[in-house]
């Protein structure tokens, strides 16, 4: 049924700073999380395609701010992961840098979806991510990934664990969706989602 939701998905650029990315004319949709939970794979179920955005099994595969265009109506973009032990501070900080002015320059951000890998308890990297980003009033939603690795209980579990810690802090909580680029679990729901944000864009 979603499948009708995307005729055509093309890669547009990348980046390292927001100020070169594509004119913010769209709607936009960031994805984010650590590395190696799922981006860019969540980004090729959704679209359709095995390859567009670039995947591996080793974590840090994403390394700038990639831009897709979606129907030639909107933005999906997939950036790199946090929490990757495997590098220099100093890259760390640019890593940053760069994220943090990208998510809180790009006007035309409706929401940023942030990916927790559904097989584990929350995570300290993630929680205080999340925080950061209701600090600075960003909309977020959360999509929890590889639900095919385990049973739906132990998702559930997880889940409920995420929502209890969320609700320490937060007064409602951001929608969250259950998700797998391996049998498309999530992807009607979080196309509808967009679509319906699609909806409310306004230059
Ligand atoms: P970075 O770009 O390094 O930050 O990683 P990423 O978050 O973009 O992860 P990526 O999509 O490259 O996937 C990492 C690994 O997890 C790959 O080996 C994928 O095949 C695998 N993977 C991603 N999503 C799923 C899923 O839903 N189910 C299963 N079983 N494996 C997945
Ligand atoms: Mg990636």
């Amino acid at each position: 049924m979603a499948k009708d939701l995307i005729s055509n998905a093309e890669f547009v650029m990348s980046n390292t700073r927001v100020d070169k990315c594509p004119p913010p004319d769209r709607p936009e949709y960031a994805f984010i999380g650590r590395s190696n939970v799922g981006k860019s794979s969540l980004i090729n179920m959704l679209v359709g395609r095995k390859n567009l955005a670039k995947t591996s099994g080793t974590p840090g595969k994403t390394q700038l701010i990639n831009h897709f265009i979606i129907n030639n109506e909107w933005y999906l973009v997939d950036l790199p992961g946090y929490g990757f032990a495997k590098i220099s501070k100093s890259q760390r900080q640019k890593w940053e840098e760069m994220i943090r002015s990208y998510l809180q320059e790009r006007s035309n951000l409706m929401t940023i979806f942030i990916l927790v890998d559904s097989r584990h308890e929350p995570q300290k990297n993630d929680l205080e991510f999340i925080q950061w980003l209701g600090l600075q009033q960003l909309p977020i939603s959360i999509i929890l990934t590889k639900s095919d690795k385990q049973s739906i209980n132990k998702t559930k579990a997880n889940l409920a664990m995420l929502t209890r810690e969320l609700r320490k802090t937060w007064e409602f909580l951001p929608p969250i969706f259950i998700s797998s680029a391996e049998n498309k679990e999530g992807r009607d729901e979080i196309l509808t989602y967009i679509t319906h944000w699609n909806d409310q864009f306004k230059l």
